[in-house]
């Protein structure tokens, strides 16, 4: 929990700002290349250097890489947990089909990287015992924990932890940023907006300088978290279960029941928000046009187990689609009805190619674009 705080992304900062920046150089190159963009794709890069940076402290600069990234490997991994947990039958205990004995690589590569990075910090752990009074990551915070009996947590445990945040942090934060992107694609008064907000904040920098400008970028976290209203990328939060005998509305709800909680429904139900389907990232800056019930909108879950990682999610969001609107000029390849919902555990815009131009040409003519 300590590694995903306030307290511990401001020391981060620095380095999630370089990940912002390494980002906005490579998509100048793809701009003046003028393909189209697989923007999902890109949004991976992102997510998965910060989250390396803040669970292991490690800097793996996908975004400086070519395409055989670690990505290639994470991305098996939720469609298969999705498609277990809905399967009428577990087939993958008899047969190991093509896609298991490629999901069983991805996993052996996985555990082997990690592997290096777990001994590594074990070594570093030794040679400077004094760190493991004050982990300054997730991982090292792993090494240096003792589970309820006092022992040291197991390899596998270890490796579960890492793999859960690694899976967690980076597809939900790119998908989401993904949607952000197709929303304001058709919504231009939007894009204006964010776009004078960055202008506002950012001054001469390309990227928010600090966290405190970070966290005012109002606009940008409007426009996060009604893109999380209408296109949740965890529209099932799954594997709950009635701790003791229930009543939700009209539904009883025995002691042991598992639960799936569906959040759309309630999140685009005309009870909780006005206009519901538009997308009105003002709503969430006071200015409201009807309903506006926030306990209706759970994106990150809700209660103990909510989602740890909210802060930093909000946070990433909030840099990148500041550095992306400041800087470029964003185009869809194709209409909307081109990009389509893909469920697999989170819930991914398939089909959004955008292209990309930059706008210092426009900045320096006429101080706006
Ligand atoms: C827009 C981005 C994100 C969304 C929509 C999201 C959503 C969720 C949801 C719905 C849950 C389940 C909560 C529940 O069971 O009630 C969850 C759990 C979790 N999330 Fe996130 N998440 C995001 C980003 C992140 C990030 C950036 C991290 C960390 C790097 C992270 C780490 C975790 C972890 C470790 C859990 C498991 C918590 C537990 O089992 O107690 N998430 N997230």
């Amino acid at each position: 929990m300590l590694a995903l705080a306030q307290r511990h992304l401001r020391d981060l900062y620095p380095k999630l700002q370089t990940v912002t920046t390494r980002l906005k150089k490579r998509w100048e190159r793809l701009a003046d290349a003028g393909a189209p963009l697989d923007v999902v794709e890109e949004l991976k890069r992102f997510t998965v250097d910060v989250t390396t940076l803040v669970t292991f402290g490690h800097d793996l600069n996908t975004v400086e890489q070519g395409d055989d990234v670690i990505q290639r490997k994470l991305e098996l991994v939720l469609p298969a947990v999705n498609r277990r947990l809905f399967a009428l039958f577990p087939t993958w205990r008899l047969v190991r089909l093509p896609r298991d004995r490629r999901l069983d690589r991805a996993l052996a590569e996985l555990r082997a990287w990690l592997g290096e990075l777990v001994a590594a910090e074990r070594a570093r752990h030794a040679a400077e015992p004094g760190r493991a009074e004050k982990p300054s990551n997730f991982l090292e915070a792993m090494l240096s924990g003792r589970d309820g009996d006092g022992r040291p947590f197991s390899d596998d445990v270890i490796f579960g932890n890492l793999m859960t945040m690694l899976l967690a942090g980076e597809d939900t934060t790119a998908y989401a940023l993904g949607w952000a992107v197709h929303q304001l694609c058709d919504s231009p008064e939007s894009v204006m907006e964010l776009r004078r907000e960055a202008d506002e904040l950012l001054g001469k920098s390309e990227v928010a300088g600090d966290i405190e400008t970070a966290s005012k970028l109002t606009w940008a976290g409007a426009v996060a978290n009604e893109t999380m209203r209408l296109r949740p990328v965890a529209p099932v939060v799954a594997a709950l279960e009635a701790k003791v005998e229930t009543v939700v509305g009209d539904l009883l709800v025995p002691e042991g029941t598992r639960v799936f909680v569906l959040t759309r429904p309630a999140a685009c139900g005309p009870d909780h928000f006005g206009e519901p389907h538009a997308f009105r990232p003002r709503r969430w800056l006071g200015e409201t046009a009807g309903a506006h019930d926030v306990s209706a909108h759970i994106p990150f879950g809700s209660g103990p187990r909510i989602c740890p990682g909210r802060v930093l999610a909000l946070l990433e969001m909030k840099l990148l689609l500041s550095m992306l609107y400041r800087n470029f000029n964003v185009e869809r390849v194709g209409g909307a009805e081109g990009v389509r919902e893909n469920f697999a555990f989170s819930m991914s815009p398939v089909g959004l190619k955008v292209r990309l131009r930059r706008r210092s040409s426009a900045l320096a003519g006429t101080g706006a674009a």
